[in-house]
């Protein structure tokens, strides 16, 4: 049974990439081209649509640290407004908390300067990582098992040797009791996706995926990584065995915007940098996003206020953002930044997950399978559809599990103070926000179905070494047309309710 998540999936994480070097930056033709769009107003398609001079002359770097800039005027903003209305103090929180003052988050990954009892985790990401990418996958099974066990043989054995459990489990409580002064949050963040790394490199134990791999149903994992995980994962209240794309995506960067725990290492320079480029933009959709945040918030209480005309400027100042946000994902998915049999073989499959653990379902009493990461976990896409009023596309369970609590109590609380069923027809301010709003709605179309476009695009590339599968989920059907013909299907119906 195909779960909504693993279909998400496809929206962003079939398909994402980077985003700032515009200079060479062409439309691509298969906009205009394809048959589906044919139902969709396409006025969208002006090249106003495609206008990202935004970054035309700035290198990554340069644009992280301006945008930073002004992200960190807007998070004061929000802080100033925090003891005015609910909605500010939700996002205030989820930004002094579990963003370690910041966001993107903080993280500190620099583990020299973290407490002894970590600094083991980091060594041996260092030491295995390259032992987990096979420049050629075999097709064969015992082949595989034997690569497969020496991975996981020697990743036990330096768990067992350095790490000292009782410590790690005392910092863990520590910090659970409120102690972030021996365990700053941005340590924490930074562990959380070191520790993330280490579950999914035992978990797969060779890159690419194999199916001998993914045929496991259940796989014991090492106490070290099992006992802190589950501390870590009470902390952000979230249910899954598997890592998410806060852990594993977001988490994975420094403060200066640089990759930290790769799946590739050593590898070509095509395969290096192709994921390289997919993990980038999930940092970088986040830092653009801090400015569409802000006016979410500020419309919010600008309505509140009953002051309309403040109300629409911060409309409009969302879809004013949106635009270079999401033209940052068209322009980066693509041939020349991602390689696409790099990016199903060698990047994607890291980040599923697809075993059950000890837990099971209340009801069936079966046990529950975890999927993994997805990019339909992205903050951004559920608090804009929160915003508009449109049902939230990922249900609880599946929330509840990849999700952090603070975020989803940010999304919860766009969608009770939505306003726009509150907006009057006609001509006055009412109606032009209302109009603004409608453009937003568009604008996610489009997105979404430029996406179902490229995702199929990514997710067609032969793996004879696997059974077909996105990470959000855990396998498709053994015939991998008839699976994505699945997903698509699940995605035209995503597009049906975006309105
Ligand atoms: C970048 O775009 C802006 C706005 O279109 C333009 O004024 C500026 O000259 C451009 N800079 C470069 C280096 O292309
Ligand atoms: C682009 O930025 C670099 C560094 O800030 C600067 O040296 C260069 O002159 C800029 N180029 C243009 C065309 O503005
Ligand atoms: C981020 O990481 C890069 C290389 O991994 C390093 O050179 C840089 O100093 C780090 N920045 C911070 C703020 O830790
Ligand atoms: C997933 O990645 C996006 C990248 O922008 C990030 O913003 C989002 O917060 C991540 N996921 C979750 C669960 O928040």
């Amino acid at each position: 049974m195909i779960h909504l998540n693993e279909v998400l999936f496809l929206f962003l994480a079939g398909i994402i990439i980077t985003i700032f070097r515009l200079s060479s930056y062409k439309p691509q033709p298969f906009f205009s081209s394809k048959p589906f769009l044919n139902n969709f107003n396409l006025n969208f398609f002006n090249l106003d649509f495609f206008n990202l001079n935004f970054f035309n002359n700035t290198s990554t770097t340069q644009a992280s640290s301006h945008l930073k800039h002004t992200n960190t005027q807007k998070i004061q903003d929000i802080n100033t407004l925090a003891d005015c209305h609910e909605i500010a103090s939700r996002l205030s929180e989820l930004i002094r908390k579990d963003g370690a003052g910041s966001w993107p988050p903080n993280t500190n990954h620099l583990s020299t300067t973290w407490p002894a009892s970590l600094r083991p985790y980091k060594e041996i990401y260092t030491e295995m990582a390259p032992l987990l990418p096979a420049a050629h996958a075999s097709l064969d099974d015992n082949i595989n098992h034997q690569i497969i066990s020496s991975f996981r043989s020697r990743f036990r054995q330096l768990l067992s040797e350095k790490v000292n459990l009782d410590e790690v489990t005392s910092l863990l409580s520590a910090a659970a009791s409120g102690r972030w002064d021996v365990f700053p949050r941005d340590t924490y963040n930074a562990f959380y996706s070191c520790l993330a790394w280490c579950r999914h490199a035992y978990r797969w134990a060779s890159i690419p995926v194999v199916s001998l791999a993914q045929r496991e149903d259940a796989l014991p994992l090492p106490r070290e990584l099992v006992v802190p995980w589950n501390k870590m994962q009470a902390h952000f209240q979230l249910a899954s065995d598997s890592g998410n794309n806060m852990s594993n995506l977001v988490l994975n960067f420094n403060n200066s915007g640089e990759y930290q725990y790769k799946i590739n290492t050593g590898l070509s320079q095509k395969i290096v940098s192709s994921e390289g480029e997919f993990t980038k933009i999930f940092y970088e959709v986040e830092t653009l996003a801090v400015p569409i945040y802000h006016a979410m918030v500020r419309s919010i209480v600008a309505f509140a206020r009953e002051n309309k005309k403040e109300c629409l400027r911060y409309v409009r100042e969302v879809n004013d953002k949106l635009r270079p946000l999401l033209g940052a994902y068209y322009e980066s998915v693509h041939e020349s930044k991602i390689k696409r049999d790099v990016w199903l073989s060698r990047v994607q499959g890291f980040y599923a997950w697809g075993m059950t653990g000890e837990e099971r379902d209340v009801e069936s009493q079966e046990l529950i399978r975890f999927d993994g990461l997805s990019g339909n976990q992205v903050l951004l896409f559920q608090a804009l559809d929160a915003y508009l009023g449109m049902e939230p596309y990922l249900t609880r369970e599946v929330m509840d599990r990849n999700v952090p609590g603070l975020q989803r109590g940010f999304v919860d609380s766009l969608g009770r103070f939505c306003f726009r069923g509150l907006l009057k027809d006609g001509c006055g301010e009412d109606g032009e926000i209302k109009g603004e709003m409608l453009e937003i709605v568009k604008r996610m179309r489009v997105f979404r179905s430029a996406h179902r476009t490229r995702a199929k695009v990514y997710l067609s590339v032969p793996a004879p070494e696997r059974m077909p599968m996105t990470a959000g989920k855990s396998l498709l059907k053994d015939d991998s047309v008839g699976g994505i013909d699945f997903l698509d299907q699940f995605m035209v119906k995503r597009l049906q309710q975006t309105v």
